[in-house]
């Protein structure tokens, strides 16, 4: 994962000056009406520069948490989102306490992680959360990658990065076994790329 450091690192500033191509304003709007909570804290996970999501909950009011392990994206967090507390850590690494967090969080950035990775950190989140709580996540599909199931590189911003995913069944399957109640699953075109946007419960 030192090469993806690297180049996160590389063009940290780039994808921050382009982040608004893809807008988040209705996936904010669709996860805070979900959470139909006033305040809370949030954890996000493969934060960047802090900005759009980390940033529209401070607006709100709501603790926010970031994590992240690209010292350049951490650092434009830092300097743009002064209110987000960073952690500078690989998301498969960090840990906290059980139930911390209102609201978890991973934009773009759970897909970079080795699929065996994915049902440990799923665990964690549902451990983090309080009952009640919700998640919202990015995760790739063949729209993205071509493929059912994917473990291998894919081209963005000139760089080649690395990306996994299982089938939608399979994620599926892992969320409800660990005991996520499945609340939105949409298939959303943003700045021209399609992922699957996961919403998820602890009951
Ligand atoms: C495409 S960017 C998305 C950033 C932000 N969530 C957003 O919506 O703009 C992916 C981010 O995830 C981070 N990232 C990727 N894999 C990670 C990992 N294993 N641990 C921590 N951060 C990771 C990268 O450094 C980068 O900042």
């Amino acid at each position: 994962m030192k090469e993806l450091i690297e180049i996160y690192n590389r063009f940290a500033d780039t994808y921050h000056q382009s982040r608004g191509i893809f807008d988040m304003s209705q996936i904010f709007k669709d996860f805070y009406t979900i959470l139909n909570m006033e305040k809370g804290h949030l954890l996000d996970l493969g934060c960047g520069a802090g900005e759009p999501i980390p940033a529209l909950f401070i607006e709100k009011g709501w603790k926010v948490t970031g994590v992240d392990f690209s010292p350049k994206m951490i650092a434009l967090a830092n300097f743009y989102q002064p209110k987000v507390r960073t952690i500078l850590s690989d998301i498969s690494e960090v840990d906290f306490e059980n139930e911390q967090f209102e609201a978890v969080t991973a934009i773009y950035s759970l897909f970079h992680l080795e699929k065996e990775k994915h049902r440990p950190l799923f665990e964690k989140i549902f451990r983090w959360l309080k009952p009640g709580g919700k998640a919202l996540f990015t995760y790739a599909d063949r729209h993205y990658t071509g493929a059912e199931s994917f473990s291998g590189y894919k081209e963005f911003m000139g760089e080649k990065l690395f990306y996994s995913h299982f089938t939608p069944l399979e994620l599926r399957n892992i969320l409800m076994n660990i005991g996520f109640d499945i609340i939105r699953e949409d298939y959303r075109d943003i700045g021209g790329e399609i992922f699957l946007w996961m919403t998820v419960g602890k009951p």
